[in-house]
This record gives C-alpha cells, structure tokens and sequence, in this order.
C-alpha cells in the first residue's frame, strides 16, 4: 500500500501552540506529514518564511514522519510534487468554517482527488490564533501556554521596544 501522505498548510506567522497540538494528533494517523508555509510575497508577515521553517523544524522537524517545506503557487500543486491528496486543516469555530469550507470546495474543484480533513484542536486553543497572539505580545499580554518558548523568544527580538521599558509578561 502506498504511504498515506497529509499536507498541514498554513501562514504559521508564528506557529502557536494550537498548531502544535494539530500537528501531534495528526501525525499518528499519516504516514508522512508535511508541514507547508506558504510564501506570499503580497501578504506582510512578521517572521520571514525562511525563520518560520526554522522555528518550525526547530520544534517538530526530527518527529518521525515529520517534514517541513515552503511553497508558493497553488497548494494542490505543491500537493502534486509532494504525491499527497489529504490536506489537513485546523478547525477551531463556527467562524473558521465559512472559509475554510471554500478552501476546501475549491482545492476539490483544482483536483478532485484532494480531500480537505479538518480536526479540531484542544479546546483551551479554541480561541488562539497568529494574529491574537502578535497583538497579545504587542500589548504586553501573557502568552504563557499559549506558544512554544522560542517563539516567544523571537516575538521579543521582533516586537519588544527597543528603549529597554519593562512589559509585563
Ligand atoms: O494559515 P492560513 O493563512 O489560514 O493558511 C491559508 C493557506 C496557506 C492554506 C491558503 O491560503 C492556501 O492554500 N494558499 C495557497 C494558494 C491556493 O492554493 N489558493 C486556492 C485554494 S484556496
């Protein structure tokens, strides 16, 4: 039988601990997971999609079955390169459906042989998402639990003003 290969794409701009979770119960279940960060020249991210890739294979790169690539274009392209038909989607709230649902029609329209398999995270990361958490550190709020430690570290190196000020944390 061929090996059972899933696509977790997403921004991960950073990878918070909801993604994590994603990727831990989804492993299991495929034979090789890979993790895509799309490059999207038009959308202004925070981290680079080259520090992404190595925060990201930082944390779960050696996990076995684990791999973690970039791709621009279209996913079911990359999906094509990489001879995987299941994406893997993370979904969290009634809100995420809507568009994750047109994702997924769509992706099935470029190729109907793609099937979208949405898993719901951990319930205390319902609400978490990349766009919480940059304005959450900018803020000056507590992200404890909420991201792996080296993200936190590099949202510092990113965000933290520079004149030295205490925040709380
Ligand atoms: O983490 P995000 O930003 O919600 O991830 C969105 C992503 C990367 C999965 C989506 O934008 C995507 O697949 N982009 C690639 C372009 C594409 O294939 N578009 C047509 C299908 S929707």
């Amino acid at each position: 039988m061929s090996d059972r290969i899933a696509v977790y794409p997403g921004s991960f701009d950073p990878i918070h601990n909801g993604h994590l979770d994603l990727i831990e119960r989804c492993r299991p279940l495929y034979d090789r997971l890979v993790i895509a960060v799309l490059r999207n020249e038009a959308k202004r991210a925070l981290f680079s999609v080259d520090e992404r890739l190595e925060i990201i294979r930082d944390l779960v790169g050696k996990d076995r079955g684990c791999e973690v690539e970039s791709f621009s274009g279209l996913l079911v392209d990359f999906m094509d390169q990489v001879g995987a038909r299941i994406v893997v989607r993370g979904l969290r709230a009634v809100t995420d459906f809507e568009y994750e649902f047109q994702m997924a029609m769509m992706n099935r329209r470029l190729n109907p042989r793609v099937e979208t398999v949405f898993m719901a995270p951990k319930e205390e990361y319902n609400y978490l998402s990349s766009s919480l958490v940059k304005e959450v550190f900018s803020l000056g709020g507590d992200l404890t639990g909420l991201v792996p430690d080296p993200v936190l570290a590099r949202l510092r190196r990113h965000l933290e003003p520079r004149s030295g000020r205490s925040r709380r944390r």
